[in-house]
């Protein structure tokens, strides 16, 4: 019989470890023989650790599983998917799954991570040999076709920065993932690199040979360590392979591939300070122009990318553009992995195409607040991103429908807070962010920000109330357009959205009021 225990961080830091062991131990003291494969998370974190058991009639998922439940459902007849209070049934059945339109997300949860054969019958590596077989210019079109936009936040599209990649000229070009996943309440990156890595090294190897790289960097996380790992680990096994290194799959393209573990700080999840960082420098921002795209790396061309734009890429590659493109509504092509986070039932990740709404994401996929209180505002789009107060939760999910009522969709992170919340509080905490994570490298943000925590513990004491809230707004005013990078640039959408949202909460008149 063979069981699944997760082996992704949000599982092994609810138990799965102790949970796949105690397994193994009972199933030798019992004398049933079992084979324990370490999967990754199907993202739905508030059922893990989830134990899926693989039946005839497909896998039995039952959920959260300690450790202590272990004997008593061996004793029910786990090993042969008899029922018990914690069989969720089918897993592909519950409905948060059932629901999703999973196309980068398609073998989380099924395969074990590291696994070469799971990969392969699984699909991978289709979408690396269909870009071998094509001239570089029909693969930059078919990414272009599919209307894939940057997933790192910024949803430039994807194919006009290979194509500008593949036209410049350049001793030796790269291709660099941008996995420094530092937005508050995102995931979906190291669900990719601790989960299903060999999609990462495939879209990262696409682009390699159409942009004509031969090398590449992963920059991740430093506080990933198992992403960190298993990469590593991945990129060995596709180096043996002959997915990496000298004539991957037996062409005569070369990609070396390596691993830089990122330096623990926000900004250098900015491609430029990105970039100043894999050099060995510290992580100050660049001007832009040169665009990475025509001197990046080492001065040289480099297609950057985030995680999530590389694996929709090699999904893209494997289906076809059109496949890709059915997907999503106006020019959000495709579909992007919501994370929800926060004060919500059911966290997890929900892969569905643009157009839902961000009601859809909060009740019918997470059941609503975990305090069980009303929800009051919702941060889309990591800590530079807007909060949205329920007025505007029946907006589609959509780059430009966000972008004109004043929001962004980021990478997808979702985070909730309840009526408890205090939106002054969650301003200042913008403003202390930026102030602690700015670089330093140019002044609206350096000096704004901390004069914006200053500000606002002035309008919250009620000193010069009025004029300090014109200060406050002339103040976002400067850092939106004075700023050189997004960190300064964007702290003004959470602090402007929660002073025109939820006036009440830095004592003045409720919107709407005189
Ligand atoms: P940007 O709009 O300046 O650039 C987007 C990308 O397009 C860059 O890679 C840029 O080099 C490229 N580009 C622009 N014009 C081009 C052209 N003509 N040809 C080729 N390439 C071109 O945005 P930026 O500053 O790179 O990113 C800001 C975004 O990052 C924000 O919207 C935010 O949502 C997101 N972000 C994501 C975080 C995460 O953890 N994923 C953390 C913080 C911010
Ligand atoms: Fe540095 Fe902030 Fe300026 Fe960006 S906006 S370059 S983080 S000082």
């Amino acid at each position: 019989v063979t069981l699944y225990v997760p082996r992704d961080s949000a599982a092994v830091a609810v138990g799965a470890d102790e949970l796949a062991l105690a397994l193994q131990e009972a199933c030798d003291r019992r004398g049933q023989a079992v084979t324990i494969v370490r999967n990754s998370s199907r993202g739905m974190f508030w059922l893990e650790p989830l134990l899926e058991v693989a039946t005839p009639q497909g896998r039995l998922a039952y959920g959260p599983v300690a450790a202590d439940d272990v004997d008593g459902l061996l004793d029910a007849g786990l090993l042969s998917g008899a029922s018990h209070p914690k069989c969720l049934g089918p897993t592909e059945a519950i409905p948060f799954l059932a629901k999703q339109e999973r196309l980068t997300f398609r073998r989380m949860g099924i395969t074990d991570p590291l696994s070469l054969d799971d990969y392969s019958a699984h699909g991978g590596w289709t979408g690396l040999r269909n870009a071998l077989d094509m001239e570089a210019a029909a693969v930059v079109q078919a990414v272009t076709d599919s209307g894939l936009r940057g997933r790192g936040g910024a949803a430039f599209p994807a194919g006009i920065k290979w194509k500008t990649v593949m036209l410049a000229a350049g001793a030796q070009k790269y291709v660099v993932c941008n996995a420094d996943e530092g937005d508050s309440g995102t995931y979906s990156d190291r669900m990719v690199l601790e989960g299903d890595p060999y999609m990462l090294i495939e879209g990262m190897a696409i682009a390699a040979v159409t942009v004509g790289a031969t090398r590449g960097y992963v920059y991740v996380r430093s506080e990933y360590p198992a992403a960190v790992a298993v990469m590593r680990e991945a990129i060995a096994r596709a180096i043996s392979a002959g997915f990496l290194g000298d004539n991957i799959c037996g062409s005569a393209h070369a990609f070396h591939l390596e691993v830089r573990k990122a330096a623990g700080s926000y900004v250098c999840g900015e491609e430029t300070a990105m970039l100043e960082s894999i050099e060995g420098k510290r992580g100050i921002v660049r001007a832009k122009p040169p665009l990475p795209a025509i001197s990046g790396l080492f001065g040289q061309p480099t297609v950057i990318n985030n995680v999530i734009t590389f694996a929709s890429a090699a999904n893209v590659l494997e289906k076809g553009a059109a496949h890709y493109r059915d997907f999503g509504m106006g020019r959000s092509r495709g579909t992007l992995p919501f994370q929800l986070a926060g004060n919500i039932k059911h966290g997890g990740l929900v892969e569905k195409a643009f157009g839902l709404t961000l009601r859809e994401l909060l009740f019918d996929f997470g059941g609503g607040s975990a305090s069980g209180r009303p929800i009051k505002a919702v941060q889309v789009g990591g800590p530079l991103g807007a909060y949205v107060p329920e007025s505007k939760w029946d907006v589609p999910l959509d780059y430009e429908a966000y972008a004109a009522m004043g929001a962004v969709l980021g990478h997808g992170g979702i985070v909730v807070h309840d009526d408890r919340a205090d939106m002054s509080r969650l301003a200042r905490y913008a403003m202390e962010f930026c102030a602690i994570e700015s670089c330093g490298k140019c002044t609206p943000c350096r000096i704004g920000s901390t004069r914006g925590v200053e500000v606002i513990d002035k309008i919250t004491t009620n000193r010069d109330r009025t004029q300090q809230v014109t200060l406050l707004r002339d103040l976002c005013d400067t850092m939106l357009h004075g700023s050189l990078c997004a960190m300064g640039g964007m702290t003004p959408y959470p602090v402007l959205s929660a002073l025109d949202h939820y006036p009440e909460d830095f004592g003045l008149a409720p919107a709407g009021a005189d």
